[in-house]
């Protein structure tokens, strides 16, 4: 698996974007809840606002999540290997762009969390503290951009432009993920680019999504198992002390990719 996704990650695709931006995204992530957890030595908690109040009415307190900190480390440690070779190709200057994107999606998503303080919860005294995403949302964010990815010119090195012409005038974001090649087809396996074909894969015979059977068996059809499962269920807590359950059986169908 692991090979896998390594040789997408040297294809220049969206794919490989896509990589990029959520391997350094990770790393921030990461890295700035291992600070606020006290799990580093050389970073803790934001505290560069703590105890001032803000606009709003609440009071800055708590532990705000330094994602500067975060930025940095993903900036030296995942930019490190294109730095020694910046500005010399295009993908160099598509690994660092991406890179970038992931690092801006997540400081993005920062967002406040508050607790009041007060008599039974009166929020007479409000403190909020910076917060980061969920990696979940990360995840979203960089997939709904991975869906707009844009292609850039081949001969853009330092700074990418577009390809094509009608858009060639909007210029490309921060948090854009961009790419050089087009993708390969992912429905047929191809060992020598590390594609697996789509054959066996679960897929979602009711959904029109991605991972809908029509779409991930590009056509092939889709076999139907019919599995029973087994489970605990209508559980009672039985004084004292112990808990009663019924056995249920659900029936559920799995489809797979032919
Ligand atoms: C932080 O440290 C604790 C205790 O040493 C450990 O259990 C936890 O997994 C660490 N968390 C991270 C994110 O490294
Ligand atoms: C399949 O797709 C439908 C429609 O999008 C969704 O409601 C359902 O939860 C999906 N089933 C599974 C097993 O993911």
């Amino acid at each position: 698996m692991y090979r896998n996704c390594n040789r997408l990650s040297v294809a220049g695709t969206r794919e490989t974007a896509f990589i990029y931006a959520i391997l350094s995204a990770g790393v921030v992530h990461a890295t700035t809840r291992s600070c606020s957890l006290g799990n580093l030595t050389d970073c803790t908690c934001d505290m560069t606002r703590y105890g001032e109040h803000h606009v709003e009415g609440w009071k800055w307190g708590g532990c705000s999540d330094n994602i500067e900190y975060g930025l940095q480390f993903s900036k030296k440690f995942v930019d490190a290997p294109e730095m020694l070779t910046q500005g010399s190709n295009i993908r160099n200057t598509m690994n660092l762009h991406n890179n970038e994107a992931g690092r801006k999606i997540t400081e993005q998503l920062m967002d406040h969390r508050c607790r009041c303080h007060g008599v039974s919860g009166s929020c007479a005294v409000k403190t909020c503290w910076r917060s980061l995403p969920m990696f979940r949302q990360v995840g979203d964010a960089l997939k709904a951009k991975y869906e707009l990815s844009v292609p850039i010119a081949q001969r853009s090195k330092r700074q990418p432009r577009r390809k094509g012409k009608t858009k060639r005038r909007q210029p490309i974001k921060d948090d854009d993920l961009i790419y050089v090649h087009k993708s390969p087809n992912y429905c047929r396996p191809n060992e020598k680019k590390g594609i697996l074909g789509t054959s066996g894969r679960g897929c979602n015979k009711t959904s029109s999504a991605s991972d809908s059977c029509d779409l991930l068996c590009c056509g092939r059809g889709y076999n139907t198992q019919v599995l029973t499962y087994v489970s605990r269920c209508h559980c009672k807590f039985v004084w004292c002390c112990h808990v009663q359950c019924k056995t249920c059986e659900t029936v559920l169908e799995k489809h797979t990719c032919k």
